[in-house]
């Protein structure tokens, strides 16, 4: 299959595109598009055969359950059995927005969106081209993170090209992202409710609002089926250095030292690395850094290197966010 790109740079070449997206997406196709987290690839969520497409097209397991995109509140009964209280609240002050929420699943939906799940999750995105596709679709929009099953999530259409071309008919390229990471997932169906995913949305955010909200243990079995998946993985092993800014900086400068032959990235925020031949330097706060992580990553990988070091954020906020994807990128965490 060949992709068509399309790269809108006014109004009527947009309107186009999101015809054209509209149209395949009614047929059972898929598209790529963007949303204000990360690039998905979305299908009709009601439409198993156009489902069953995006597991082929990504290599997904499938045991793992999409998120159902909609553009309007009115959509929500079509996809949900019914709404908890709490998704309310949390509807009224984050949608649209980078928030998913796991609510009883609503028969009409076929069991492979849900992997077989008897909840959907479901989220209403703030990106003007996604919430003009789902309208120009007229339905709900299942949509992954559109990579390879495994790979770093999607934050340019570039990235999308490096992972689907050919795999998928149509991809547009809405130019960077607000956020740059997944949407936080709530699932609204349990007491307390629980943070299954922290995103873009923040624990703290949502205390406001629900001051119940816990986060599952990353211990334990995850009731998120993606989570317990090894994501966000560059192929060069990456290596995490966990600590403050002083004490990873100290740590990484004498590993350096110690196999400076190699092929060593280092993408750091803190110290002075500028001079290394092969450096990505990204910003000190987590809430600046979140949009250019996985870009830092995908970047580094590009190179073939022998490993990835990277620096550790705080654990709070959306730190916390990316700390939650660096882990699981990483197959050695150093304890600074
Ligand atoms: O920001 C985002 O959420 C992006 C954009 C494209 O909207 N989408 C995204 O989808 O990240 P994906 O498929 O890469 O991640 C969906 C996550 C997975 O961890 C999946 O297991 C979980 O949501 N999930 C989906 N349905 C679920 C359910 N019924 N119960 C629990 N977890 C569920
Ligand atoms: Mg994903």
């Amino acid at each position: 299959m060949k992709t068509e790109i399309s790269r809108p740079t006014n109004s009527n070449e947009l309107k186009e595109a999101v015809v054209r997206a509209g149209n395949l997406i009614k047929q059972g196709n898929l598209v790529a598009f963007p949303t204000e987290t990360v690039y998905g690839l979305g299908a009709d969520a009601m439409n198993k055969k156009a489902v069953e497409r995006i597991f082929i097209a990504k290599n997904r397991p499938a045991d793992n359950p999409l998120i159902v995109h909609i553009s309007k509140r009115e959509q929500l009964l079509q996809v949900a059995r019914t709404l908890p209280e709490v998704a309310e609240k949390l509807m009224d002050r984050f949608w649209p927005g980078p928030l998913s929420l796991v609510l009883p699943k609503n028969m009409a939906v076929p069991a492979v969106t849900t992997a077989g799940l008897d909840t959907v999750v479901v989220r209403f995105p703030s990106h003007p081209i996604a919430q003009a596709i789902i309208n120009s679709a007229n339905t709900p929009i299942a949509a992954p993170s559109a990579n390879l099953s495994g790979k770093v999530s999607p934050t340019s259409a570039d990235h999308v090209i490096e992972d689907l071309i050919n795999r998928i008919p149509f991809i547009i390229d809405g130019g960077d992202l607000e956020y740059g990471l997944e949407s936080t997932v709530v699932d609204c169906t349990v007491e307390p409710p629980t943070i299954l995913r922290p995103g873009s949305i923040t624990l703290e955010q949502i205390k406001e609002i629900v001051p119940s909200i816990v986060y599952e243990s990353e211990h334990k079995t995850p009731r998120s089926p993606g989570m317990k998946y090894r994501h966000y993985s560059p192929s060069a092993p990456v290596i995490l250095f966990c600590g403050d800014k002083s004490k990873t900086t100290q740590r990484m400068k004498e590993k350096l030292d110690r196999i400076s032959d190699s092929k060593t990235i280092i993408i750091w925020h803190s110290g002075d690395f500028s001079r290394l031949p092969f450096n990505y330097q990204i910003p000190a706060t987590s809430i600046e850094a979140a949009p250019r992580i996985y870009y830092a990553l995908r970047a580094a990988d590009s190179h073939k290197p022998d490993r990835i070091f990277i620096q550790s954020y705080e654990d709070t906020g959306v730190g916390h966010s990316i700390m939650n994807r660096l882990r699981k990128a990483a197959s050695k965490i150093v304890i600074c």
